[in-house]
C-alpha cells in the first residue's frame, strides 16, 4: 500500500557530515503527527515453479514473489494481513521485531502463540506499530520454509516532514540477503531433524537474485541492480533472511554509514564493511560519491575455521550502477569488485557488532540500573538417544544431534493447545508441560576450549542433554539480565539469539568465557544498542538486559535455522501486571480454535499433505 507522504527533499540534501546537525534537529522537532492508518495486505501463500542454475524447483512463496511483498507503515499505524494458505503446509507468519505489545496473540509462532493455518484456510493478523521505526521483516515461522517466505517490514517515522535523525535519503532500498535452495526445503528440514543429512543451499541471493557468479549452461544468472545518481544518498535497509550464514556486505569503492539496527537508531557508524547475522536488520546510508561507473555489491558468508565442519561458501553479487545521462560508456565495463573478508574471518563481525552504540535521543528508554533476575545461558550442541534413555551417544546412529540452551533442547509439548492459550486460561496442564529453563548450565568448564570442537568422549561427559519444553517465568516489569555464552561443544558457531516481544540492551560482548568479576565493569550502561537479535560471537559471550513488561509467551531462539530446528530455543513467559493496561487481553475473536495435527518431533514443519483439513479457521 502506498502512503501519501510529504516529500521535502531540499532541507536535507546535504551530505553525511550533516548527520550530527540532523540529530539535533530530530530531537527538537515534533511536528504534527500524521493520522494513523490501517495498512492492509493479503498474503496468498502458494507454490510456484522457479528455475535457477538450470534447475526447476517448486518453491513456496507469498503472492508469487521472492522475496515476498514489502510492508510499509508509518509509526502509529495498524496493520491487517489476511493470510490465505494455498500451500500444502501448515503456516504461520511472524512479524520479526514487531513488539506486539499486549498482543502476543499475533506473534505467529506455531503452537506457542497460535495454531498454524492449515492448507486451504485463512487467518488475519492484526497488530499496531507503536514506538518503533526503521527496518524489520516478516517471515514464516515454520522453520526452513522461511527461506522463501519472507519480506521487508518498513516503519517510517510519524513526525514531521523530515523524519529521520539523519539527512533524508534520496531513495530507500531494501537489500534482502537470502539463499537459493535447489532442493525441497521441507526435505532439508526433515534431514536435519532426524539427523539423516546435513544439506546446503546452492547459492546466496540479494533481493532474490543469484547474480553473475552463478550460471545455467554458461548463461549468467540475473543480479540485482541498484541504479544511483551521482551525489545522491541512498538508505539501504539490509536484512539477513538466510537460514544458515552470517554475511559480510561491501560495495566496491563506497562506504556505509550505519544509522539503525533492528529498528533502533544507532550512532552513525561509518565503515566499508557490514556484518549481518540471520535475523538482524541494519539501515545504512550510502552516498554515490565516486567516479560514475559500475561497482559490485557483494555478500559473502563467513564460517568458523576447521576443525569446525566446513560448508561450501556461496558468494553473491549485485551491481551499483551510476546513471550518468551524459555518458553511458561506463556501462559496458566490468564492474569494480570489492575485496571481501576471508571466509574464516569472524573477527570483522565481532568488531562490527561491538562498534555499534545506541543513538541518544529523547524517546530512547534508559538502561535499567537494578537487575531482578540473572541468567547465564550456554549455547551449544549435544545428543539425545533416538529411542529410550540409554544408547551410544555422540556420532552414532543411535543418537540425534541436538542444539541446546543450558543443555536442554527445546521441544513443543505434545498438546493440542498453544502455550499462550493454556497460559491465558490458566490451564493447570500448563505446568505439567513445562520444565524450568535452568538459570545456568549443569557444569562449569572452559566453554570455549577449542579442543572440544570435534566430538569425543570428553565432550560426551560435558553435554548431558535432554529434551523438554523449557520455559522461564518473569514477573511483570522484572529487569532480566542474560549472558549468552557460545560454547565450543562439537562446533564453535556464533549464535544470533532472537527474542520475541522485547528489545534487549546489548551491554557488552567478549571473546572467551564470561567472567562477571571482570566483565561487569565493561558494561555500557550509557548508550548500548537495542536489538531484537543479538549475535553471540563464536567462542565468546554477550550480555544483555531487558525489561519483561510485555505479557505473554515469547519465543527465544537462535536465528540460525539449523540451530532452531535442533532445539536451541526456549520460551520466556511474562506474567500480567496489576492493571488491565499491563495485562494480556483475551484472544482475538477469530483466533484459530482447532485443527492442527501435532507430531512432537517435527516442531515447526507439519506437512498435512496426507491429512484431510477440517473446516476450522476458514
Ligand atoms: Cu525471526 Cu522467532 O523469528
Amino acid at each position: 500500500m502506498q502512503r501519501n507522504q510529504t516529500k521535502s527533499q531540499t532541507m536535507w540534501s546535504r551530505s553525511l557530515p550533516g548527520v550530527a546537525a540532523a540529530v539535533v534537529f530530530f530531537l527538537s522537532t515534533m511536528a504534527l503527527p500524521a493520522a494513523a492508518a490501517v495498512v492492509e495486505h493479503t498474503f496468498v501463500v502458494s507454490q510456484m515453479n522457479m528455475t535457477h542454475m538450470c534447475k526447476e524447483m517448486l518453491v513456496t512463496v507469498v503472492n508469487g514473489q521472492l522475496p515476498g511483498p514489502t510492508i510499509e507503515v508509518t509509526e502509529g499505524d495498524s496493520v491487517a494481513v489476511h493470510v490465505v494458505n494455498k500451500s500444502p503446509y501448515n503456516i504461520t507468519i511472524h512479524w520479526h521485531g514487531v513488539k506486539q505489545r499486549r498482543n502476543c496473540w499475533a506473534d505467529g509462532v506455531p503452537m506457542i502463540t497460535q495454531r498454524p493455518i492449515l492448507p486451504n484456510h485463512n487467518f488475519t493478523y492484526r497488530f499496531n506499530i507503536t514506538g518503533q521505526e526503521g527496518t524489520l521483516w516478516w517471515h514464516a515461522h515454520v522453520s526452513y520454509l522461511r527461506g522463501t517466505l519472507h519480506g521487508a517490514f518498513i516503519i517510517r517515522p510519524r513526525h514531521g516532514s523530515s523524519p529521520y535523525p539523519f539527512p533524508k535519503p534520496h531513495r530507500e532500498i531494501p537489500i534482502i540477503i537470502g539463499e537459493w535452495w535447489a532442493m525441497d526445503l521441507t526435505k532439508a528440514e526433515r534431514d536435519l531433524t532426524y539427523y539423516l543429512a546435513d544439506d546446503d543451499p546452492s547459492a546466496s541471493t540479494i533481493n532474490g537474485k543469484l547474480g553473475d557468479l552463478y550460471n545455467c549452461s554458461g548463461v549468467a544468472e540475473d543480479g540485482y541492480v541498484l541504479d544511483v545518481e551521482p551525489g545522491k544518498t541512498y538508505l539501504l535497509r539490509v536484512i539477513n533472511a538466510a537460514l544458515f550464514s552470517e554475511y559480510y556486505l561491501k560495495i566496491a569503492g563506497h562506504k556505509f554509514t550505519v544509522v539503525a539496527a533492528d529498528a533502533n537508531y544507532v550512532s552513525p557508524y561509518t565503515t566499508d564493511v557490514i556484518a549481518i547475522a540471520p535475523g538482524e536488520t541494519l539501515d545504512a546510508l550510502v552516498v554515490a560519491d565516486v567516479a560514475p561507473g559500475r561497482y559490485y555489491m557483494v555478500a559473502s558468508p563467513n564460517q568458523a575455521p576447521k576443525p569446525d565442519p566446513q560448508h561450501p561458501v556461496f558468494v553473491t553479487r549485485a551491481t551499483v550502477q551510476y546513471n550518468n545521462k551524459h555518458n553511458h560508456s561506463n556501462n559496458g565495463d566490468v564492474p569494480v569488485a570489492p575485496e571481501m573478508p576471508y571466509q574464516h574471518d569472524t573477527m570483522t563481525s565481532f568488531y562490527f557488532h561491538s562498534n555499534l552504540t545506541g543513538l541518544r535521543h529523547s524517546q530512547r528508554p534508559p538502561v535499567p540500573a537494578q537487575v531482578d533476575e540473572r541468567l547465564f545461558i550456554t549455547l551449544g550442541l549435544g545428543s539425545v538417544c533416538r529411542k529410550g534413555d540409554s544408547c551410544v551417544r555422540g556420532d552414532s546412529n543411535d543418537s540425534i544431534t541436538v542444539a541446546t540452551m543450558n543443555n536442554v533442547s527445546f521441544q513443543l509439548p505434545a498438546a493440542t493447545t498453544p502455550l499462550l492459550e493454556a497460559h491465558y486460561y490458566n490451564t493447570s496442564s500448563m505446568d505439567d508441560m513445562l520444565q524450568e529453563l535452568p538459570g545456568r548450565p549443569p557444569m562449569a568448564f572452559n566453554f570455549t576450549d577449542r579442543a572440544l570442537i570435534p566430538t569425543g568422549p570428553k565432550e560426551l561427559r560435558l553435554e548431558p542433554t535432554s529434551k523438554a519444553t523449557v520455559a522461564r517465568r518473569f514477573r511483570h516489569g522484572a529487569v532480566v539480565e542474560v549472558v549468552f555464552q557460545s560454547t565450543a561443544l562439537w562446533q564453535s558457531d556464533s549464535n544470533p539469539m532472537h527474542m520475541h516481544g522485547h528489545d534487549m540492551f546489548v551491554l557488552a560482548r567478549g571473546l572467551g568465557n564470561y567472567d562477571a568479576a571482570r566483565d561487569v565493569d565493561r558494561y555500557n550502561l550509557v548508550d548500548p544498542p537495542l536489538k531484537n537479535t543479538v549475535l553471540t560471537p563464536r567462542v565468546g559471550w554477550v550480555a544483555v538486559r531487558f525489561v519483561a513488561d510485555n505479557p505473554g509467551v515469547w519465543f527465544v531462539h537462535c536465528h540460525f535455522d539449523f540451530h532452531l530446528t535442533m532445539g536451541m530455543a526456549a520460551v520466556f513467559i511474562v506474567e500480567d501486571g496489576p492493571t488491565q493496561d499491563t495485562s494480556l487481553p483475551p484472544p482475538p475473536t477469530d483466533y484459530l480454535t482447532c485443527g492442527h495435527n501435532l507430531v512432537p518431533d517435527e516442531f515447526y514443519l507439519r506437512s498435512t499433505k496426507t491429512e484431510v483439513p477440517d473446516k476450522s479457521g476458514v
